[in-house]
């Protein structure tokens, strides 16, 4: 049973205010809901009231005051619907549900998580709490009572502002909650247990005084510095950048250890996975570090961009995931290196959207119809999303892109809002016509450009073809043609950009050129030398392009382009023709070719001091073994991908061996230990360095040591990354992986570093491994994150392993999530997606995971969520 964009209609009813009050208990919480109900203009007395429900036990139903008789009301497994209702279309419904917290293993709506209640809403959780109008469209005014024991529960937790607390008998005590900003359900939320606090605040511009509490398991308070840092930084970029002033007297975000996803922006308590809030030098990395800044950013950020203006419906997700995310990678890329940032965005992108968006659960960054909205959480909604605001802010200009957000602030505060609205606001801020643009949100799958060039000497005209062309596999019928911002240059032989007197053939205002046509002929007139294109900088479109480049104009953009991103990409593709060479190479059973000019720019930049460490870091990674997969596209063989790249990795690193071990000697981070970004950077490329030594001596006892020495997380676990990952037999890999599990067995957020490695070593029995350690006791089917480590890191980060030629890895993946279905669907949901591009595998395995797909699917009870997986990844 899909829902439709298109038969989306207003409420019957609206609910203007909501009282909530819990009586906590374990196994039988009792939630009484007073609901002050609006019959809309318009609607007959006799329209039914349906109210969402899910798992519910429903205790009592009145309307104002009066209770209902059983047969006016109809009870269902998906809701409640009320035939008998007053003529007067103000009225009040009070209903009592009991709920059982210890018993939700789905972690949606109210849980156990440590012994402290818990709640998860978005997308649909609340109707798991009480019975109601869940709906993003339903705006009402919240006030929460809870009541629990003083010492189990001495923390009671919900939206807005605490109005009213105090004691009670028999050990119990309660705290009422005011949230006066309306909002939807899905953005309720309660916590009550026994957390430590670290406290800070914050004064807004307009000199509001905001108290920010980050809550944390006590012991771990000073953990929780970084994540306050983080926030303090986010508030005031959001003033700076975007006008946005938070509207509360108090933040508070809320760390566990159990949860579906990231973390949450519940109005005024953000509740967060809490390895997206703990970092300390010893047990975080760089990364850690980045993704605690990215995601407190991102709740905070939701504050505007999702919950003062929140979605319509559901299908309107991208309107807050889109945009939100375009503004948490815009703090990034301010706090720290711009370029660095986008070139690991669009890596993260072609690694996930594009695969997504080629496969069988391609669907439009704003989808017509789902059967299970938790399954379009997805990166094309999320990243793709916002490649499409940054698209907006690219043909509008930063101007425009100022305007048109100070109108849609002003417009729709407030409001449950649409992509319509959104694009309104650009066009009547700017002027612009963004009907062709709005495609970006309706046509699914990744439009690719064809660009071919050429120079015309004696007329001085440099003649471009650009042919664009969408191939999808979800989009039937007629594709139109899409408006592509494609950011380019003309580079002259000495690398600066050539300029030119004239263009026809496409509108290109400033460094833009506007494809909107299937094929554009463009004439740039009065050029005056000969330039090499560079098409896409900064990836200005997310899309695919084949441009018509020698190996020579690649090596030249790669050493020459202004443009920090187009220069790591035209590095990148001249490293993947290479490696694409060498799979050919091995399939074929012919010596691996290797090219000198691909060794010779790495060994330069390399040596370059000018460019920042993480830079060089970055452009020294060469494409990943998905990558190739990736670009290769049909008949993976993920074996002589493996051999291909090991080889042409020993040979380069062996070129540039002294290079390397001069690098790694001389770099040294500050001490002690800083997390920031130019810091980050030098352990970036010290340890890269490291790795590419390690592929040409085979020095273990290096990397060893490096391990034993290490007084960082960073360092430790790079080292341990090199072992496993490239010599996962070694006697000096195990010991380390054994240290390493002993010195943090009592962290869980460290220990999943342990599960995720030793899941992606590469190597024959990879399956026996993540087999045994499913089965260990530090493992458990119920933590999210711990399944994650596990099977996820597995699935999608060993391709030899999981791909392994019998198809073992795919039955065993199957078997996982049918297990897993039955206590949490949403995760087992997601973890099978990593089979979404089976068909482009080598038949054999093809045909191997086709049959474990099937295997599963005629598993007689599957969640919704895994069946609509499942039904499309087999469709
Ligand atoms: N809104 C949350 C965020 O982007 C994520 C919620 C995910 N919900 C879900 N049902 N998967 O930060
Ligand atoms: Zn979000």
């Amino acid at each position: 049973t899909a829902i439709l964009l298109k038969d989306y209609r207003p409420s019957d009813y609206v609910i203007d205010k909501v009282d909530l009050d819990f009586l906590l208990d374990t196994q039988e919480t009792v939630v009484t809901s007073k609901l002050t109900i609006r019959r809309a203009k318009g609607v007959a007395t006799d329209a039914p009231l349906e109210l969402d429900g899910d798992e519910l036990k429903l205790v009592s139903i009145a309307i104002n005051n009066s209770a209902l008789a059983r047969d006016d009301y109809t009870l269902n497994d998906d809701g409640l619907s009320i035939t008998q209702l007053p003529d007067s279309d103000a009225f009040t419904l009070e209903i009592v549900t009991k709920i059982n917290p210890t018993a939700n293993k789905k972690l949606m709506g109210l849980y156990r998580t440590s012994g402290n209640f818990c709640t998860q809403c978005e997308a649909e959780g609340f109707r798991r709490i009480t019975y109601y109008l869940d709906r993003p469209d339903i705006l009402s005014v919240f006030t929460v009572r809870i009541e629990g024991d003083r010492d189990t529960v001495p923390l009671l937790l919900s939206n807005g502002n605490c109005t009213d607390k105090g004691e009670l008998d028999n050990g119990r005590h309660f705290a009422v909650w005011h949230d006066p900003h309306p909002k939807p359900a899905y953005l309720f939320a309660l916590f009550a247990g026994d957390l430590g606090v670290l406290k800070d605040s914050f004064t807004t511009r307009s000199g509001r005084e905001v108290s920010l509490e980050i809550y944390v398991e006590h012991g771990k308070e000073p953990r929780a510095a970084y994540a306050m840092d983080s926030l303090i930084r986010s508030m005031k970029w959001d003033e700076e950048v975007y006008g946005c002033e938070y509207d509360l007297d108090i933040f508070m975000i809320v760390a566990v250890s159990d949860f579906n996803m990231g973390a949450m922006e519940n109005k005024g308590l953000n509740i967060f996975n809490d390895k997206y809030v703990l970092a300390d030098p010893e047990t975080a990395t760089d990364q850690d570090y980045a993704n605690i800044e990215a995601i407190i950013a991102h709740e905070y950020f939701h504050n505007w961009t999702g919950n003062r203006i929140t979605c319509r419906d559901w299908f309107q997700l991208c309107l807050k995931e889109g945009l939100t995310v375009y503004r948490d990678h815009s703090f990034s890329a301010d706090e720290r290196s711009a370029p660095v940032k986008r070139i690991a965005e669009v890596r993260g992108l072609r690694a996930h959207q594009f695969p997504e968006d080629a496969g069988p659960l391609a669907h439009p960054v704003r989808p017509q119809r789902y059967s299970e909205i938790n399954n379009f959480y997805t990166s094309t909604v999320y990243e793709k999303g916002s490649e499409v605001v940054g698209m907006f802010k690219t043909i509008v200009g930063e101007d425009g892109y100022k305007r048109a957000l100070d109108l849609y602030f002003e417009r729709h505060d407030g409001d449950a809002a649409t992509i319509e609205d959104f694009i309104k606001c650009f066009e009547d801020a700017t002027g612009a016509d963004l009907k062709q643009f709005a495609l970006w949100y309706d046509q699914a799958g990744t439009p690719n450009l064809a660009i071919g060039t050429n120079y015309d000497e004696a007329n001085k005209r440099f003649t471009v073809n650009i042919t664009q062309s969408l191939r999808s596999t979800v989009v039937t019928g007629e594709v139109a043609p899409m408006h592509i911002p494609v950011r380019f240059g003309l580079v002259g032989p000495e690398g600066s950009d050539l300029s030119f007197s004239g263009v026809t053939g496409a509108d290109v205002t400033g460094d833009v050129i506007h494809v909107r046509e299937p094929k554009h002929t463009i004439q740039f007139e009065g050029v005056e030398q000969k330039p090499v294109i560079s098409v896409l900088r900064g990836f200005s479109a997310p899309v695919t392009t084949i441009p018509e480049r020698s190996d020579k104009e690649l090596a030249f953009l790669a050493r020459r382009d202004s443009d920090a991103f187009a220069r790591w990409e035209a590095l990148s593709s001249l490293a993947m023709r290479q490696l694409r060479q060498a799979t050919k190479d091995v399939q074929q059973g012919e010596e691996i070719s290797t090219s000198p000019e691909l060794t010779t720019i790495l060994h330069e930049i390399l040596n370059d001091d000018t460019l920042e460490p993480a830079y060089r870091a970055l452009c020294l990674n060469l494409p990943s073994e998905a990558d190739i997969a990736r670009e290769i596209g049909s008949d993976i063989d993920p074996d002589a991908i493996h051999t291909a790249r090991t080889h042409i990795l020993a040979a380069i690193s062996q070129e540039c061996l002294v290079s390397l071990e001069a690098t790694y000697s001389k770099l040294q981070p500050a001490k002690p230990f800083v997390p920031d970004a130019s810091s980050a950077g030098i352990r970036a490329l010290r340890n890269t360095a490291l790795g590419l030594i390690v592929r040409a001596n085979g020095d273990l006892e290096l990397v060893a040591n490096h391990f034993a020495n290490a007084d960082n997380m960073t360092d430790r676990m790079d080292a341990l990354s090199i072992l496993a990952l490239q010599a996962p037999y070694a006697e000096e890999t195990a010991s380390a992986l054994e240290a390493f599990k002993k010195q943090y067995a009592d962290n869980a957020i460290v220990t999943d570093k342990w599960f995720a490695i030793q899941a992606m070593m590469p190597g024959s029995n990879a399956l026996e491994r993540v087999e045994a350690l499913s089965k260990a006791e530090n493992f458990s089917w119920e933590n999210p994150n711990r399944v994650r480590s596990l099977f996820g890191s597995f699935a999608i980060g060993n391709p030899t392993g999981f791909n392994r030629a019998d198809g073992a890895g795919y039955r065993f993946l199957c078997d996982a999530t049918g297990r897993l279905d039955e206590i949490n669907p949403q995760v087992a949901a997601r973890l099978i997606t990593a089979m979404r591009s089976w068909r482009n595998l080598e038949k054999d395995r093809a045909g191997h995971a086709h049959e474990a797909l099937k295997t599963l699917a005629a598993k007689k009870k599957l969640s919704r969520d895994v069946r609509d997986i499942l039904e499309r990844t087999l469709a």
